[in-house]
């Protein structure tokens, strides 16, 4: 990564947060399921009731959970029997694909939304593969990860365009291209967000060291969303892993072709459910 001790734009961390303060509040729907599951004997009632209030959120829960990506066998048409089969931190978790999947799109982009979803599934798998972290924990750090990028583009949509243009030319690095433009990059960005709406700490430092696992003090658990998301990007990136981070897990991936191959299917079909009006 490039060296921006030089970078005369670099902004210190008060100035970032100066510059950079419209950061949007949690969508209410996002907030209220991740205060109703802290009571676990209430929890999945509560999250039954956020369910069948929202119509979409409903449907399509009953789609997933009917799809191909669970695999049961039987027929599941309550929401009551749906939030029983998948547990009340799954069911959270789709709460919040769902409930930040307007945000997402209107102040980032549509592809930002589909990008976090397959990022969310490819972590989740990787979590239950190697058994770093709770699988539906890397789900939402996974989900999350980019999230720092809504507020570049919210500040100044034109100029974000272009730095998404000029990352896809040449041997450039996104976030350094993000560095020079702006100053700043959507990994400090994200952790800004995290803080402001006061995620765990372990999601904070995932998002900050997602592209540079080897700096954050949980290197394996922050590796773990550094893989998935280069797994799941579109183009694919040379070397899909890098071999100077991979080198600073406690995990290695043997075959990350194949790989890829699979968890893209997968996060497909979870993408497919929740798209959709
Ligand atoms: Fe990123
Ligand atoms: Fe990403």
């Amino acid at each position: 990564m490039m060296n921006n001790n030089n970078n005369p734009n670099k902004l210190d961390p008060q100035q970032v947060v100066a510059e950079f303060k419209d950061i949007p509040p949690m969508p209410n729907v996002m907030l209220k399921a991740l205060t109703v599951i802290k009571n676990p004997t209430t929890g999945i009632a509560e999250l039954a009731k956020i369910m069948q209030i929202d119509q979409a959120i409903s449907t399509k829960t009953l789609g997933l959970v009917n799809s191909a990506f669970y695999g049961f066998r039987q027929q599941i048409t309550s929401i009551n029997k749906a939030l029983v089969i998948l547990g009340m931190m799954k069911a959270k978790n789709i709460i919040m694909s769902l409930a930040l999947k307007q945000m997402m799109t209107a102040q980032g982009s549509r592809e930002l939304w589909e990008h976090s979803i397959r990022c969310a599934v490819a972590s989740e798998i990787l979590a239950k593969e190697f058994k770093v972290i709770n699988p539906d924990d890397a789900f939402v750090i996974g989900f999350l990860h980019d999230i720092g990028k809504m507020l570049l583009n919210i500040k100044n949509p034109l100029k974000y365009s272009k730095v998404r243009y000029l990352a896809t030319q040449g041997n450039v690095n996104l976030v350094d291209v993000e560095d020079s433009q702006f100053g700043t990059n959507h990994c400090v960005l994200g952790a800004l967000v995290s803080k402001k709406w006061q995620l765990p700490v372990i999601l904070t430092n995932c998002i900050r060291y997602h592209h540079d696992p080897a700096q954050s003090s949980l290197p394996s658990v922050c590796g773990i969303v550094y893989c998935a998301d280069r797994l799941v990007q579109a183009q694919m990136p040379t070397p899909l892993l890098e071999t100077k981070v991979m080198s600073k897990l406690d995990f290695s991936i043997q075959d990350p072709v194949a790989l890829r191959e699979t968890i893209l299917a997968k996060a497909n079909i979870f993408l497919k459910e929740m798209s959709g009006p």
